[in-house]
């Protein structure tokens, strides 16, 4: 079915796609719109006999051989026609802002909790920093144990791990992890080990009174198009290698294999993992050994560039939390004098962005 649309575009529509997107009460369930039929319940030799106008304005299509007359509304059809609608926001690095360190002319995107609480206004400001950018800090969250999981219940759900729903990073006698020392951590993404990852990661500044344990920030999204400009053989050969990542301690052994970049069907970048402590033995055919190793190298030197580092300080009461699917993040090595205790946590981004699209469609209709 051809339409001619009055602003000039034109849609193309296959006649089979149109049988299955019947939006008719014999189709569809009423009151949650899901799909009654599956696509093998339809004739294979689908075809359109009529396409015509009714006096409101709808389209009606006649399907045979099986009779089936398919209203739909004009909008329906304008919104959904596959043709005019070709990008769907599936988290790509296209519908995001890629930023280095001087991107930020007005400021990083700290936010007050307390804000928050006063007005919808500043929880979609931080829910849509965290869909363009990758991140925000709220500022002056209590400083009380537990505190992160009650943010996370504020925006969506944790996702509990063999860390715990939550979990301490400070200076730990034979700590399972890096990050329980105080040493200065590289950038990475977490958990690459886990099978899916966790999407979104918060950190929540409880003490602060150490020299050094300074937070960094690489938009790693950034950090692939760089790569790509600068090499397109090494971003694919990243893109194109699986990797072995492991976390084992005495109750715990994960395991996954995925690529350091994952891309959509359009060679578009829509998740990044970087973890130089958690990959296990790598595994790569001899004859791509060495193409890798350049490609990983290349990589790991774009993503310690100064150019592209943010860099601050988390004080007391601070929460950064961050897409972990893109954003990478570090810490500087910190005194043995003093304190430093954070609190994390893991959530996904699905009950973030849920709650995103709500206030926006919320902010539309009134
Ligand atoms: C972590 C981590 C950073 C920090 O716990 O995953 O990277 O600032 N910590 O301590
Ligand atoms: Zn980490």
């Amino acid at each position: 079915m051809v339409i001619d649309w009055s602003d000039g575009n034109k849609s193309s529509l296959y006649s089979l796609w149109l049988r299955d997107h019947c939006q008719m009460p014999e189709s569809r369930n009423l009151d949650n719109g899901q799909r009654l039929f599956s696509v093998k319940d339809l004739p294979s030799n689908i075809t359109i006999e009529k396409a015509y106008k009714d006096a409101e304005g709808n389209v009606c299509v006649m399907f045979q051989p099986e009779n089936h007359l398919s209203v739909f509304c004009q909008k329906w059809l304008r919104e959904n026609c596959y043709e005019l609608n070709s990008h769907f926001e599936d988290r790509s690095e296209k519908s995001k802002k890629l930023w280095k360190k001087d991107s930020f002319d007005n400021g990083l995107p700290f936010i007050s909790y307390d804000l928050m609480h006063s007005d919808d206004t500043s929880k979609v400001l931080a829910l849509r920093s965290l869909r363009e950018y990758g991140f925000f800090v709220l500022n002056d969250v209590p400083t009380q144990d537990g505190q992160v999981l009650k943010v996370i219940s504020e925006l969506g759900f944790t996702r509990e791990t063999n860390y715990g729903a939550l979990f301490e990073v400070r200076t730990e006698v034979n700590p399972n992890n890096l990050a329980f020392t105080n040493l200065g951590l590289g950038s990475h993404t977490d958990n690459p080990y886990r099978d899916p990852v966790p999407t979104v990661q918060l950190l929540h500044c409880l003490e602060s009174s150490t020299e050094g344990g300074e937070s960094i920030l690489v938009d790693g999204f950034k950090a692939a198009s760089i790569l790509r400009e600068e090499s397109q053989e090494n971003f694919l050969s990243l893109a194109n290698t699986w990797i072995n990542y492991r976390f084992s301690d005495s109750k715990t052994e994960l395991r996954s294999r995925v690529p350091m970049i994952d891309l959509n069907d359009k060679k578009e970048v829509i998740k990044v993992r970087y973890n130089n402590r958690s990959i296990d033995t790598i595994n790569v055919p001899q004859d791509k050994m060495r193409s890798f190793y350049k490609a990983y190298r290349h990589w790991s030197e774009i993503i310690e560039r100064d150019e592209l580092k943010i860099q601050f300080k988390l004080s007391e009461g601070d929460l950064m939390l961050f897409d972990n699917t893109r954003v990478m993040h570090a810490r500087t090595e910190f005194s043995k004098s003093g304190k430093r205790h954070l609190q994390g946590a893991y959530s996904d981004l699905d009950g973030l962005y849920s709650l995103l699209n709500r206030l926006e469609m919320k902010n539309n209709n009134d």
